[in-house]
């Protein structure tokens, strides 16, 4: 594979990996609302909801998103395979262990667990609040489908819970080591901006991995 080639992919990935690391930001955001105490929390979320699926702007936003999740993942697996396929011939020493993190050694392991998990949580909200797949959702007293409602009721199965938790962790690594590379890959080589962008990779991981994590169990315990 060219290294022009090479590039190309890296920055695709970087580049649909950035969007897809503002896009948690405001979907975290939404999310905390479901802390809240549950009839504020409940109007709130369904109003919410609901003006993000009936603006045209956000609509086009979202199957940004959805192309961006595709690009990011494919790509991924692309150089992943290419990178096995022209891994360093045994005379070779590979000193991978000591020069690198365990995550970021395993970056497509994680990613395919978050991709899994994608799919799991899209079947379990996006394919029934937008695509009407599955089990009806009702509508809120404000006329708005009650996506607080199948938020709240999916979080009362432990299961759900411990899924939705467990998986922050891999996703905390994931985001933590795809942000610090990412950044580099755009181009970001000054040394100490790149110290400075670690340690707001490293908050913005723990911040995510936490939010995400500890909001079903907070919702199963409401
Ligand atoms: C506490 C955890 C989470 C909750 C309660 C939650 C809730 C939701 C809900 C209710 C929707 C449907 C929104 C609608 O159509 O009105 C949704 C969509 C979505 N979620 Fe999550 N989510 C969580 C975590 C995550 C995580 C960790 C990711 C990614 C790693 C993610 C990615 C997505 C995507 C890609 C969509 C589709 C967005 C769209 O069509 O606009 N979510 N989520």
């Amino acid at each position: 594979m060219s290294l022009n080639y090479l590039f190309y992919r890296k920055t695709l990935i970087a580049l649909t990996g950035l969007f897809l690391c503002v896009f948690l930001v405001v979907h975290l955001s939404a999310n905390a609302i479901l802390l809240l105490p549950k009839d504020i929390a409940s109007d709130l979320y369904n109003s919410y909801s609901h003006t993000l699926r009936e603006n045209p702007f956000i609509t086009v936003v979202a199957y940004v998103l959805y192309v961006s999740i595709i690009v990011h993942t494919l790509a991924a697996i692309f150089i992943t395979i290419q990178n096995k396929r022209a891994k360093p011939t045994k005379y070779i020493v590979n000193h991978s262990r000591q020069n690198s993190s365990w995550h970021s050694r395993n970056m497509g392991v994680l990613g395919s667990l978050i991709f899994i998990f994608i799919i799991i949580h899209l079947a379990n909200f996006w394919a029934r609040i937008k695509l009407g797949i599955g089990e009806e959702v009702v509508l809120d007293t404000n006329g708005f489908k009650d996506v607080y409602s199948v938020t709240y009721d999916l979080f009362q199965n432990i299961w759900f819970v411990i899924f939705y938790a467990i998986i922050s962790i891999p996703l905390a690594y994931h985001l933590h080591h795809g942000l610090k590379s990412g950044f580099k890959t755009i181009g970001f080589y000054h040394q100490k901006g790149l110290k400075i962008l670690a340690k707001v990779a490293l908050v913005y991981a723990l911040v995510m991995g936490i939010g995400f994590g500890i909001i079903p169990i907070i919702v199963y315990f409401k």
